[in-house]
């Protein structure tokens, strides 16, 4: 049987590892690159570190507004879908390389596979909520990471295909600790472990609010901490339209974005985590690092749940208070038995 798997931004090259490991003994995979990242730190690097196969298929789409960038892809996904006739399409997460892949499958009868199914932020200004509504709602397999994942669906009326199977981003983790240990990352930055806070900052409802940048930035420039802060292209944009300069605080090492294994040492050694990425909150989770988050909500709850996150918003104080109080992880293992990918193969197998 053969197996469409469409990716684009770079939590999905990291989710698609391990997933395309497994199912590769026992499927054919065709593998879509949309082109929705496409700097070599964003794409490139994370398929020659995660030895991911070469893309079949790269649709070069790139940036643009929502709609434009959506339709391209659903133009294109739709063609080589014609081409190839696959017996399912695999899409993960949240992204409009999501909502192209599975809405092209969806108007084909080709049966959807959805990975990291039954996540809700229920924000729907969020263009990520809209997409993963979307996208459980046309598909056939949802392998959902969480039982709050299998609940959210439940609300919805989805039971059909629903499975907890836990979270691929664990089976990464667990897969990549030991290589990440030869990064030498720390020693390129001068960083002493457990000694820097990790900042990532790229959601929408931060960096498109200049007011909310400027809360998040003063709180930064406050805390008696190295920072280091591999930027998000979208960030490095949005700040530099704003007239916001980094380089003038002095706590703060801005550095390009890095690839996984060095993202992973990074994450591991750090004293605490200021984010608002999704991926970065269950790796801090995973890896009992506190974490708070720059967001009002989370979709993983288990994280906040168990005392292994905060939710701080954009606001400077509640920012500065969580990142200097310490907090100690009641870790409970909530996201599967880290082979998730196994279990996928398995029940697509069947
Ligand atoms: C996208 C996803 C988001 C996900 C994030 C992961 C959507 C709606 N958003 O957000 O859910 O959390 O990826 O990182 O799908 N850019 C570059 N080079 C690149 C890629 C992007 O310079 O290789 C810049 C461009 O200015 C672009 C901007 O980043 O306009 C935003 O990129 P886009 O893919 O539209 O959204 P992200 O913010 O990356
Ligand atoms: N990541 C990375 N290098 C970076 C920043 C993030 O490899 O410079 C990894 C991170 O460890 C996680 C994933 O990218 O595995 C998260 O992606 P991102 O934050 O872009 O998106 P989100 O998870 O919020 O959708």
């Amino acid at each position: 049987k053969k197996i469409v798997t469409i990716i684009g931004a770079r939590p999905q090259f990291i989710k698609a590892a391990p997933v395309s490991r497994e199912i590769r003994k026992h499927f054919t995979e065709i593998i879509v690159h949309t082109g929705q990242h496409y700097d070599k730190n964003m794409s490139d690097i994370f398929f020659e570190e995660l030895q991911i196969p070469k893309p079949d298929y790269s649709l070069n789409v790139g940036s643009s507004s929502h709609g434009k960038q959506t339709g391209e892809m659903l133009i294109q996904i739709e063609e080589v879908l014609l081409k190839e006739e696959p017996d399912y399409v695999l899409v993960y997460g949240d992204t409009n390389s999501t909502l192209a892949g599975s809405l092209a499958a969806s108007k084909l009868h080709i049966p959807v596979v959805h990975i990291e199914a039954g996540l809700r932020s229920f924000n729907k200004k969020m263009p990520e909520e809209i997409n993963r509504i979307m996208t459980d709602h046309v598909s056939q397999y949802l392998f959902c990471p969480t039982q709050t994942a299998v609940d959210n669906l439940k609300d919805e009326n989805i039971t059909q295909g629903v499975h907890n199977v836990g979270d691929v981003m664990y089976d990464a983790v667990l897969y990549n600790l030991q290589l990440a240990e030869k990064s030498s990352v720390l020693e390129n930055h001068g960083l002493e472990k457990n000694s820097y806070h990790l900042i990532t900052l790229h959601r929408a409802e931060n960096t498109d609010d200049q007011k909310r940048m400027e809360n998040i930035i003063s709180a930064f420039q406050q805390i008696d901490k190295t920072l280091i802060w591999p930027i998000h292209p979208r960030t490095k944009n949005k700040l530099e339209g704003y007239g916001i300069r980094l380089d003038e605080i002095s706590n703060l090492k801005v550095i390009e974005p890095v690839g996984y294994l060095d993202m992973l040492t990074l994450v591991s050694n750090a004293e605490k985590i200021l984010t608002d990425s999704g991926g970065v909150q269950k790796e801090a989770y995973f890896l009992k690092i506190p974490c708070v988050t720059l967001r009002e909500e989370t979709e993983w709850v288990e994280t906040v749940q168990n005392k292994g996150n905060v939710l701080v918003g954009s606001d400077t104080e509640k920012i500065l208070a969580a990142a200097n109080s310490s907090y100690v992880s009641e870790y409970q293992p909530a996201f599967g038995d880290g082979e998730s990918a196994k279990h996928i193969a398995e029940l697509l197998k069947r």
